[in-house]
C-alpha cells in the first residue's frame, strides 16, 4: 500500500519538527513546507530534531505571499498547520501569516480534495481574543470549521520551547515576572504534543485541549529554571498594569514587537491549564538544555 502523503506547514519550527518526526517515524511520506529548507538541517535552539533526513519532499512557500503556495497540497492526503507569527517580524502581521497565509493552504487543499486538515490555534483563545494573534488564530479557526474540509483544531496550553525564555534569563541570575507568579500552568513539550497531532489524522474530535502532565504556577518554572543552570533565584514582580502600558508604549514604535508581546502578557495573567498528556517532563527539559548550553561555552 502506498504511504500517505501529509504536508507539514511550518516544518521548520519547534513543533513543526516533532511532527516531522512522528509523521515520518508512522510511516507517513512528508512534505515540509518552509521558508528555508536549509534550517532542517541542524537541530533547533530549544533541542528540536533536525528533519533534513526525514522529509520525503521540501517546498519552499511564504504565508505572507499567498501564490508561492498554490500547489503545495497537489497529491496531499493531510495537511498539518502550525505555520505562524510566533516572534516578530518586519512588516508582517499576524492576521497575513496566521489567518490570510493559512487560509491560502486550506483554498490550496480543498482544490486538492485533502481529505483532513490540522490545525495549532490555542488554549484559551475565548479569554484572549483581543490580542491579535489569537484573534488571527482563530479567524482561520472560523474558516477552517466551515470549510466542509474533515478537520482537527489542538488547543495546546505553552510549550516547552517558549518556557526556554526562562532558562536564558536565569543564566542572567534575574528574572521579571508580570503579576505574582501564581497562576498556573500545564506546559507541553513538543514530542509529547506532536504524538497529539499525528492522532488526531485519525480522530473525528472537531478540538482538543491539550497540556503537559505536569501542572505549575509561573513562579515554580522560574525556580526550577534557576536550579537547572545552579543560581539562587532572584525574580522582581511587575504589577501587571505595568505591563499594559509598555505595551501600549511599545505598540506606537514597535507594532510587531508589541504583537507578540501581547500574547505573552496576557498568558501570564491566566490559568493556562489544560486535560494533561504526555511523558515529558519541565525540569529534565531545562536540565538538557543548560547542559547543551555549558558544552557551548
Ligand atoms: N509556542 C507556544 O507556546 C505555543 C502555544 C500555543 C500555540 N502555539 C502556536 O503553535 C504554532 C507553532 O508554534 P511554534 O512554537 O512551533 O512556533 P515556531 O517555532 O516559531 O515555528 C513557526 C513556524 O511557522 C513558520 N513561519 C513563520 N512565518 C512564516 C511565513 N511568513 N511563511 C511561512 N512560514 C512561516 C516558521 O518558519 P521559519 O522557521 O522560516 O521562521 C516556523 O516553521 C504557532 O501558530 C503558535 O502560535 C504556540
Amino acid at each position: 500500500m502506498n504511504k500517505q502523503i501529509v504536508l507539514v506547514a511550518g516544518a521548520s519550527g519547534y513543533l513543526g519538527r516533532y511532527v516531522t518526526k512522528e509523521f515520518s517515524d508512522r510511516g507517513y511520506a512528508v512534505r515540509a513546507l518552509v521558508r528555508n529548507p536549509e534550517k532542517l538541517a541542524a537541530e533547533g535552539t530549544n533541542l528540536e530534531p533536525a528533519t533534513a533526513s526525514l522529509v520525503k519532499e521540501v517546498v519552499k512557500g511564504d504565508a505572507a505571499d499567498p501564490a508561492s503556495l498554490k500547489n503545495a497540497c497537489k497529491g496531499v492526503d493531510i495537511v498539518f498547520s502550525c505555520m505562524g507569527l510566533t516572534k516578530p517580524q518586519e512588516n508582517l502581521t499576524s492576521e497575513q501569516v496566521d489567518h490570510l497565509g493559512n487560509r491560502a493552504l486550506l483554498e490550496d487543499a480543498l482544490s486538492y480534495g485533502v481529505k483532513k486538515f490540522i490545525y495549532i490555534s490555542v488554549f484559551n483563545a475565548e479569554k484572549m481574543m483581543d490580542v491579535d494573534v489569537v484573534k488571527a488564530h482563530e479567524l482561520f479557526v472560523s474558516d477552517l470549521l466551515s470549510s466542509g474540509i474533515s478537520c482537527t483544531v489542538i488547543r495546546p496550553t505553552g510549550f516547552f520551547s517558549d518556557m526556554g525564555m526562562f532558562l536564558s534569563s536565569a543564566r542572567s541570575g534575574h528574572m521579571f515576572m508580570l503579576g505574582d507568579g501564581e497562576n498556573r500552568v500545564n506546559p507541553i513539550h513538543g514530542a509529547d504534543l506532536a504524538k497529539v497531532c499525528v492522532d488526531a489524522a485519525d480522530s473525528s474530535e472537531k478540538e482538543i485541549c491539550v497540556g503537559g502532565p505536569d501542572t505549575y504556577t509561573f513562579n515554580e518554572t522560574m525556580n526550577m529554571a534557576f536550579e537547572a543552570v545552579g543560581k539562587s533565584p532572584w525574580i522582581t514582580h511587575i504589577p501587571m498594569w505595568v505591563g499594559d502600558a509598555a505595551l501600549f508604549v511599545t505598540g506606537i514604535f514597535n507594532p510587531s514587537l508589541a504583537g507578540v508581546l501581547a500574547f505573552a502578557v496576557s498568558v501570564s495573567g491566566l490559568d493556562n491549564v489544560a486535560p494533561a498528556n504526555g511523558t515529558n517532563h519541565l525540569g529534565e527539559f531545562y536540565r538538557d538544555l543548560a547542559a547543551k548550553g555549558e558544552t557551548k561555552q
